[in-house]
């Protein structure tokens, strides 16, 4: 900031902004050029009609920025999830997807440029999402605490939701001097922490056979127990198993509760009747279990991964993309437990979360539907994102339905 073009009372207003935020975010907060006149326009050769009464999609090239401020207007608060990688931040030009805000060097807050830029985009995503809806974005060590700080801004810290370590790489760079990094990282936000609740996930089949097992052959099917006493805070009383055997523990249980558990043969005396009880918890009872927030490589796959499946769809000729697996994606948009999720990534680059919606829908009879916001960069629409969509869709027979649109708008002045 020139502090020399301010007036006094420019000057007054900054330092009272500076004052009254002693930590957190410090950034230049410019406003970006928005025309007035935006509108959409059917991209009508681009269109893709399969089947009526199935999801339909919507692709927009154009500037997101411009999209978000046209999209407030029409589907406010309706989205259940927005998940997005941003552009990077670099200085070097030498990104993999090029970016704004390495030709700004006056900047004297090195990455305020960035900031800006995510900051007016990020409030309108707000804006579009549920109450119950959340965002998820993909960023890495380097941005990720300017991002965290942003998004706390933003959504409210209590909003946070998870901030989850993908493993984006298997191999350590043997050449570094200090630590090699295997890691990215997924922000979660909710608009509402209050009125969330992720999807669980179904047990890990490795440990469903280690564990449960049906030593009685009971007919519920599998089982594995689970401990009955606790040593504090319970009185203690005497149970007997059915071949005569006395126990006396404090019991997590009443005894009124125990009777029920016994008569309904939910208690476990061991293989020959003599051994502490245990209770008996049945897998076709269980409602799976809660997500972490470490992602591995191999679950979800590394960030080659991404790249090799986009070579199935395209032939990328040596250009510099690195998309997210489409396995991550999916992972990330089935954390929503509406499987007719109204989607959005509006950094759609290639278009990896469009397959990964469509995937998704046919994996699990969802019917969810995204909508997908690019620009044009280096020919990414016209080259990248739009044939892959329209390949994927031939090739595997999808019966789903993409309306195209460009958007049109007064140009900035600057
Ligand atoms: C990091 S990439 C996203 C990659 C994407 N997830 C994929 O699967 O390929 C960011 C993409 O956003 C696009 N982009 C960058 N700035 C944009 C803007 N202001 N409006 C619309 N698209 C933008 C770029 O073309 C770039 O491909």
């Amino acid at each position: 900031m020139d502090y020399h073009t301010l007036s006094k009372e420019e000057l007054i207003a900054h330092i009272n902004e500076l004052e009254n935020k002693p930590y957190g975010l410090v950034w230049e907060k410019r406003e970006e050029f928005i025309p007035q006149n935006i509108t959409l326009r059917h991209n009508h050769e681009h269109h893709i009609l399969k089947a009526q009464g199935q999801p339909t999609h919507t692709l927009i090239e154009g500037e997101n920025l411009y999209a978000l401020t046209l999209l407030k207007k029409h589907i406010y608060d309706s989205l259940d999830v927005i998940c997005f990688v941003p552009p990077y931040f670099t200085r070097n030009n030498d990104l993999r997807y090029t970016d704004n805000f390495s030709s700004n060097k006056k900047n004297q807050f090195k990455y305020s440029e960035w900031i800006n830029f995510m900051y007016h985009r990020l409030v309108i995503a707000k804006d579009l999402l549920k109450q119950d809806g959340f965002i998820a974005v993909h960023i890495d060590e380097k941005m990720h605490p300017y991002l965290q700080l942003l998004m706390n801004d933003i959504f409210g810290e209590s909003n946070f939701v998870s901030d989850i370590t993908w493993q984006n790489k298997y191999g350590r760079a043997n050449d570094k001097k200090t630590i090699s990094s295997l890691t990215e990282y997924i922000l979660i936000y909710a608009k509402n922490q209050k009125n969330i609740q992720f999807a669980r996930t179904a047990l890990n089949q490795e440990y469903v056979n280690k564990t449960y097992k049906n030593h009685d052959n009971d007919k519920r099917g599998a089982w594995r127990t689970s401990q009955l006493y606790k040593d504090k805070n319970q009185k203690s009383y005497k149970v007997t198993s059915p071949c005569g055997v006395e126990w006396e523990k404090p019991w997590n249980v009443t005894p009124e509760t125990f009777v029920k558990l016994a008569y309904d043969n939910r208690i476990w005396w061991g293989k020959d009747g003599t051994a502490q009880p245990r209770k008996k918890i049945f897998l076709a009872e269980s409602n799976g279990q809660v997500e972490i927030n470490l992602w591995t490589g191999k679950e979800y796959g590394y960030v080659g991964d991404g790249k090799t499946e986009l070579e199935k769809w395209i032939p990328l000729k040596g250009k510099f993309l690195y998309p997210k697996p489409v396995q991550l994606e999916k992972k990330i948009l089935s954390l929503h437990p509406n499987k007719n999720a109204k989607i959005m990534d509006f950094f759609a680059g290639s278009g990896t979360l469009g397959q990964a919606v469509m995937e998704l829908n046919e994996e699990d009879g969802g019917k969810r539907e995204c909508l997908l916001i690019t620009n044009n960069e280096n020919n990414i629409f016209d080259e990248i994102t739009y044939p892959r969509l329209r390949n994927v869709i031939e090739s595997r027979g999808f019966k789903e339905n993409w309306l195209c649109y460009h958007l049109e708008h007064e140009k900035d002045p600057l």
